[in-house]
This record gives C-alpha cells, sequence and structure tokens, in this order.
C-alpha cells in the first residue's frame, strides 16, 4: 500500500496542465486520478500525464475512499455547488479562482469547510510565484524604506490573437519582423465561450476572471481595503463579443495613507513572448527610499530585464536568482495545498481571506458599474447580470 495521499483533478480543461507539476516531485502525495464530464478529455489527460485512473462521474470521485483532497478546475458557476459536495463527501478542497460567483457562494463554502473539518483552499497562484515573493520579503524588510504608493500593469494582446503565429500579427504603421517565433499557448475555443457569459463566469474575463490574481496581490501585500473607484469599459473582440478593457481600478487600503492603481488595456498588435497566455504583467512600488519593480509573471515581455528590479541610493540592482517561469507559482500553490493538510494548518490563501478578496474585486466591478466610490464594509451581493451576445447564443445553440 503507498503511503502517499491521493488527489483528483476535476475538470481538465486549459489550467488542468499546470496542476500536475504539484504532486510529481511530492514523495507524500499522489496524483491519483482525473474526471471531467468530457471522458475524452480525462482520458486524453490521464494518459499525457501518466495518471492511473480516470472515473466516470463526480459521484464516483467523491465515494472513493481512497481520495483525500480534490482540484476543482471548472467554470467558476460550478464552483460552489462542488465545492460542498466535495466538503459533504469528506473531501479537502483546493477550487481554483475566482473563489466563487459572489459573497453568498463564498459564505456557502467556507461553511461546508468548517462543518466537514476539511481544508478550503482557494488555488490562486500569483501569491505564489518566486520573484513576487522575492519582493515581498524586500517590502517587509525595509529595503526600499515605507511604502508610498502600488502601481500595476495588465497588458494583453486580445482575445483573437492570442496564439497567431507572429508572422500574421501585422501592425498598421511599422514593419513586423517575419522570423518571430509563434507564442502562447493554444487554447480550444470551449474554454472562451463559458468566460463570456457571465451567467457562467459571475463577470468579465479581465477585471473579474484574471483580476481575482491581481486583487489577490493587492490584498496580499498590504491588506484591507477602504475603498474603490473605477472605470472600465467594453472593447469589441469578435462580433459582438467584447472584454471588459479598457479598464482602470484605483484603491485606499484602510488605516494607512496607502492607494493603488491597476490599469488594464489590451494591444491586439503588441508581440508577447510567452509559453502560456500572451499577457503581460508589471508591477511597481515605490517606497519612501526606493522603488522595486516586478517586470513578469505569465509572460516575458522583457528577456533582459530581471525579474525583480531595485533603484535605491542612485543605484539599480537586479535580482535574477528566483526561478521566473510561470509553472512555478502553480507548483508552489499545490505544495501549500498538500502541506496544509498534512501539517493540519489553514492555506496561503484561505475560504475566509479569499472570500475578502472577493469582495475587493465585486466592489469594483459595482464601481465601474454605478461610476462612483464603493466602500468595502457597504458592498453587497447584487444578482448577477445576464449577458449573452447573439453571437454566443448561435454557438450554444449549436453544440
Ligand atoms: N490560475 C490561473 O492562472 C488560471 C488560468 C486559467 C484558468 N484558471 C481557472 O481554472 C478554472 C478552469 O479554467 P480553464 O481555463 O481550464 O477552463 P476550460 O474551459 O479550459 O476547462 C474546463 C474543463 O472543465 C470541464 N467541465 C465542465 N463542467 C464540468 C463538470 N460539471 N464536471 C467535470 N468537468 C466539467 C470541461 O469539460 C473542461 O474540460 C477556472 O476557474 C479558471 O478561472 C486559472
Amino acid at each position: 500500500m503507498s503511503h502517499k495521499k491521493k488527489f483528483v483533478i476535476v475538470g481538465c480543461g486549459r489550467i488542468a496542465t499546470l496542476h500536475v507539476a504539484g504532486y510529481k516531485d511530492r514523495d507524500d502525495a499522489q496524483l491519483y486520478g482525473v474526471y471531467d464530464k468530457k471522458k475524452s478529455a480525462a482520458t486524453a489527460f490521464a494518459k499525457e500525464h501518466g495518471i492511473p485512473k480516470v472515473y466516470d462521474s463526480f459521484e464516483e470521485v467523491l465515494s472513493d475512499k481512497d481520495v483525500c483532497g480534490v482540484e476543482i478546475l471548472v467554470p467558476h458557476h460550478l464552483h460552489c455547488q462542488m465545492t460542498i459536495q466535495a466538503c459533504e463527501a469528506g473531501k479537502h478542497v483546493s477550487v481554483q479562482k475566482p473563489m466563487a460567483m459572489n459573497l453568498e457562494e463564498c459564505d456557502r463554502m467556507i461553511e461546508a469547510a468548517k462543518k466537514n473539518h476539511v481544508k478550503l483552499k482557494v488555488f490562486e497562484n500569483f501569491i505564489h510565484y518566486p520573484p513576487y515573493k522575492h519582493m515581498k520579503k524586500m517590502i517587509q524588510d525595509g529595503e526600499i524604506g515605507e511604502i508610498k504608493g502600488i502601481r500595476y500593469k495588465m497588458n494583453n494582446c486580445s482575445l483573437k490573437s492570442e496564439n497567431l503565429p507572429a508572422s500574421k500579427i501585422r501592425a498598421k504603421s511599422v514593419a513586423v519582423e517575419d522570423e518571430l517565433p509563434q507564442t502562447g499557448w493554444k487554447i480550444d475555443p470551449t474554454s472562451w465561450t463559458w468566460r463570456l457569459n457571465d451567467t457562467l463566469s459571475g463577470g468579465g474575463p479581465l477585471v473579474f476572471d484574471d483580476g481575482y490574481h491581481k486583487f489577490s496581490l493587492f490584498y496580499d501585500l498590504f491588506g484591507k481595503v477602504e475603498k474603490v473607484n473605477a472605470m472600465i469599459d467594453e472593447t469589441p473582440v469578435v462580433g459582438a463579443i467584447t472584454q471588459d478593457c479598457p479598464a482602470v481600478v484605483t484603491w485606499k487600503y484602510a488605516d494607512k495613507k496607502l492607494y493603488g492603481i491597476w490599469d488594464i488595456t489590451s494591444s491586439d498588435e503588441m508581440y508577447i513572448q510567452s509559453k502560456y497566455y500572451t499577457c503581460d504583467e508589471r508591477m511597481e512600488i515605490t517606497g519612501s527610499r526606493g522603488v522595486l519593480w516586478l517586470t513578469r509573471c505569465t509572460a516575458v515581455l522583457m528577456p533582459d530585464v530581471a525579474p525583480v528590479v531595485m533603484y535605491r541610493d542612485g543605484k539599480v540592482t537586479e535580482f535574477w536568482e528566483d526561478p521566473s517561469d510561470w509553472q512555478e507559482s502553480f507548483r508552489n500553490c499545490t505544495h501549500d495545498f498538500i502541506d496544509a493538510i498534512n501539517e493540519d494548518r489553514e492555506p496561503v490563501l484561505s475560504g475566509e481571506t479569499a472570500k475578502e478578496v472577493m469582495r475587493f474585486a465585486l466592489a469594483a466591478i459595482e464601481s465601474g458599474r454605478k461610476g462612483e466610490t464603493v466602500y468595502l464594509t457597504n458592498y453587497a451581493d447584487k444578482q448577477v447580470p445576464k449577458k449573452q451576445s447573439f453571437l454566443y447564443s448561435l454557438f450554444m445553440n449549436k453544440k
């Protein structure tokens, strides 16, 4: 009998690929099985990664006494329901971000985990990214003095140009180097279709979905937020399908004179080098004595610039020593799930903290909708708006 704790991945879509490495290098845990409602996806995934078992239903996973925990990697409208089911079956749960669709769902998930004495982890990998952790430690050690401000930039090259070979990206005004290699992940269109329907995703692909990572970083760095003010526009991607940008989100932390600003743009002709999503992130933290930059996470826009850079006392110092592939953040995040179970402690992003991150995100979206400042203490759940474009309905009806 193996002494390894057994885990099962539920949902073998795009992101599942990055959930394997964190088990491969452990001798106390094993990726034992997979389940996907599309059986062919589960079978192919199990074969590719050498995973022994393919289940036929979620119920079959939950009734398997050998299974210690599940990783829920499915569309957002299923997070709450499947998390509760797993908790009630006595399984530890790691659920991908965003935690759920609204705060009421978060409460029910937290309650289910408590009642059944299992761990509830929200899998948000950015806060486990080694260069980010290095930068955070430098801030905590006072390397740049008292913190005065935080700026964050998210820039993608639009949903439609995600995987295009560079030779097909044609800048209108300047010549393009034809030799640029293909960049970015292959993404099945089904991975986008549920995201573009608010009733399945809970909100826009940039501010709500991907944004959960960023809200999580901002919360992880400096804690509770008092108020938020956002402007969130819409830009067509294909036909009537839009993404929620350009957008600017600003916020003030609670109990301190510290403000943050995050801006989101899409540059559909930009070549962004990445093994994963073609989405670039840059962070700048200003202190009373210096400045820190985090220059990458998902993509590598500037390969010649170190992942962490510090300006202080007239000198620029580059920090190259941390592993900086995006995969590393997933590996560490998985380890945290296993360790939290082994050590009987809360995971880094517990249900309670993840709910506060969610409140920050939803308050920002509410601010964008209303065009006014939203205080987080005043934020209450609203009915999730329905957004089904004509193209979306056509596509879904054909399936
Ligand atoms: N951490 C990150 O950086 C990151 C990146 C991408 C996605 N995500 C998150 O991961 C989750 C999954 O996203 P994705 O991009 O892999 O989506 P995807 O659409 O590529 O994959 C989802 C999979 O779930 C399966 N599925 C749907 N309903 C199911 C059900 N009832 N039971 C079992 N399987 C079911 C689908 O068949 C599909 O294979 C989402 O929460 C998303 O926000 C996180």
